[in-house]
């Protein structure tokens, strides 16, 4: 049973008002909102259990040593990965991209080789990927998107070559929505290329659905804890163990080292090697607590719920006149992107606001997929578990009086 009233009552942020209105927050895909067994988890840990890790022999840094690494255990059971050396902190998803482009560049990559992404990628999944191509004389492709929203898989064959070394791509796009058949997609590009690495972005996915980076057989899959009801400032990067070695160092610091002299460093084994400097340690305690909350939560009821706000919203919203939707793929998480004709969406997001409707307005950090739109900005309204079906009602009659306003 998913029940709404009894979850609604875990997320404080709820109790307050936007302009004298109960606050509707439809903007989960930027950044969710916080239970408060997290919130309560980083006071703590504050408070009580607060010291550096892997440094001293003393209580409180036991403590703070065994929460954090126990917290690796949990995210690795959480994504099913094998080891959990596989499973490193990072500061969000963006920086677990750059880690994995940035640490590959001179292993991986040889002039003239190529790399595979989509364009409905984030800017977080394009520019680290344009950053080693510059470097490295690369070739990066992009896997192009139907009017639907879904990706034009059937031209895999003529996009994937010998050359192919790195597929990047999202497995739900942070302003289609579009859940992407990662699963097969991976399999059809390995049959193509044996030693092509993939790397999955679940930023949006982590967090409507289940994930198995074993069963997916991904390289690499990366998310961010804020997204999953967690804090700002921890991501995790899965990295199968195969690609351990091949990985240099991103960064250089304490913690990394095996045996440092005045000459040269020999490294710690993964996940260290990849974990420069004092890291988030309460961060990484408050994403262990919000997988903790959300694995409670029925996955099916919970997609259940979504479904049934995706669908109610997208039906009232298409009634609104000269409204359009970005993606209608069959397969969608709770994300609606969409313009009105004739109306700014900056001008519809501040009105909204004035309704108590929070909603992300502008490109979505995905320029090029707007331009494959033919759009500049555009609304986005994403829902949350915490969200109801009457804040899809306060949504479309929020904009049915900003239209009215504006007209
Ligand atoms: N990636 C986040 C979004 O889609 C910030 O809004």
């Amino acid at each position: 049973m998913f029940d709404i009233e009894k979850i609604r009552q875990d997320f404080p942020f709820l109790r307050q008002t936007i302009h004298g209105k109960p606050v509707v927050f439809l903007d989960t895909a930027a950044s969710a909102q916080k239970p408060q067994v997290v919130i309560d988890a980083v006071t703590e840990s504050y408070t009580n259990n607060y010291a550096n890790v892997h440094r001293g022999v003393y209580t409180l840094s036991d403590q703070a040593t065994e929460k954090y690494e126990g917290a690796r255990k949990t995210v690795q059971k959480f994504i099913h990965a094998t080891y959990f050396e596989e499973v490193i902190f990072t500061k969000g998803t963006t920086e677990a991209i750059n880690l994995v482009a940035f640490s590959l560049l001179d292993t991986l990559f040889q002039p003239g080789d190529e790399i595979l992404l989509t364009e409905m990628e984030h800017h977080a999944n394009i520019v680290p990927w344009q950053l080693i191509a510059k470097r490295k004389q690369l070739t990066i492709k992009y896997i192009p998107v139907t009017d639907e929203g879904e990706l034009m898989l059937d031209k895999l064959p003529s996009l994937v070559t010998k050359k192919t070394k790195m597929l990047a791509l999202t497995h739900c796009s942070n302003v289609l929505g579009t859940i992407n058949p990662v699963k097969a997609i991976i399999q059809t590009v390995k049959e193509l290329c044996p030693d092509i690495a993939v790397l999955v972005d679940g930023a949006q996915s982590v967090v409507h659905q289940r994930i198995d980076v074993v069963e997916l057989d991904c390289d690499f899959f990366v998310f961010s804890a804020h997204k999953l009801y967690g804090t700002t400032g921890t991501g995790v990067l899965y990295a199968k163990k195969k690609w351990h070695e091949m990985m240099m160092p991103y960064q250089g610091g304490g913690d990394m080292i095996k045996e440092v002299s005045l000459q040269e460093t020999i490294f710690a084994d993964a996940p260290y090697k990849f974990e420069a400097g004092t890291p988030d340690i309460i961060g990484v305690i408050g994403l262990a607590k919000a997988i903790e909350y959300i694995s409670a939560i029925d996955i099916l009821s919970l997609q259940n719920h979504e479904q049934q706000l995706l669908d109610k919203a997208t039906q009232m919203l298409k009634t609104i006149p000269g409204l359009k939707i970005l993606g209608e793929s069959k397969h969608k998480a709770s994300v609606i992107t969409f313009i009105i004709e004739g109306f700014h969406a900056n001008d519809l997001g501040m009105l909204l606001d004035l309704s108590g409707v929070c909603v992300r307005t502008g490109h979505h950090c995905a320029q090029p997929l707007m331009t494959r739109f033919g759009v500049k900005s555009t609304v986005r309204a994403s829902f949350g578990i915490y969200n109801t079906l009457s804040d899809a009602d306060k949504l479309v009659s929020a904009l049915n009086k900003a239209i009215k306003m504006l007209a």
